[in-house]
């Protein structure tokens, strides 16, 4: 297998030593800004419950559970080297009963509907392979009112990376504005970004 096609896998679904190890240590470093811009565009409201699809380290769970305006935060991520680590870094506040971690997909773990008051997810959507489906579950499973928010990088920026493509699915902004729009009824759709390191990061925002 070429690393291109491995480094791509694993940057969707970490494995073993090489995810533990390598890939926790790309996550933290690479995806600290997105998670920095996702931070500081999720509203939150008191005693919120918030949802991470695809936590990975559970770094952001780490800095969202240190808002006190957040009730309980929750991640959910299929790779278990990462669900590790981030019950590790998160175990204070596992034990405080401020974050819970599943390991499972997305896609099939059960939550009930109008649960959380937002549910954000970044540098994973380039990985799901039914996005409007995806889109259309979260908007069940946020309360009237409730925010989704996903960070990723823009499709051009994207490009220049050597990854896999029949495992990285790319947006340019205006697409992802059309998948919230086409995929349930999101209102007030927007689009945050800031300069990153060497990429342009985004937040696609919409309220149920
Ligand atoms: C590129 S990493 C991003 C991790 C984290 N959000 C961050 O910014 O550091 C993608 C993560 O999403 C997880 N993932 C991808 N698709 C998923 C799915 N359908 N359900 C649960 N986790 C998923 C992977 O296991 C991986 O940990």
């Amino acid at each position: 297998m070429r690393f291109v096609d491995f480094f791509s896998r694993q940057a969707r679904k970490p494995r073993g030593l090489f995810g533990r190890f390598f890939m926790s240590k790309v996550f933290d470093k690479g995806n600290a800004e997105l998670n920095a811009l996702t931070l500081a565009t999720l509203p939150l409201r008191d005693n919120a419950r918030v949802l991470e699809i695809g936590s990975g380290t559970g770094a952001l769970i780490e800095q969202l559970a240190g808002r006190p305006a957040v009730g309980l935060v929750e991640g959910v991520d299929f790779s278990k080297p990462m669900t590790a680590i981030a019950r590790k870094r998160n175990r204070e506040a596992i034990k405080m009963g401020r974050v819970r971690i599943h390991l499972g997909d997305f896609d099939a773990t059960p939550f009930e509907p109008d649960a959380f008051d937002a549910i954000a997810s970044v540098n994973t959507v380039y990985f799901w392979s039914k996005p409007a489906e995806t889109m259309a579950r979260i908007y069940e499973l946020l309360r009237p009112g409730g925010a989704a928010i996903i960070g990723f990088h823009e499709k051009s920026d994207m490009e220049r990376m050597p990854l896999d493509r029949d495992i990285f699915r790319y947006y340019s902004v205006e697409d992802m504005a059309a998948l919230f729009a086409d995929s349930a009824n999101f209102r007030n759709i927007r689009t945050a970004s800031e300069e990153g390191t060497g990429k342009t990061c985004y937040c696609a925002l919409g309220f149920k």
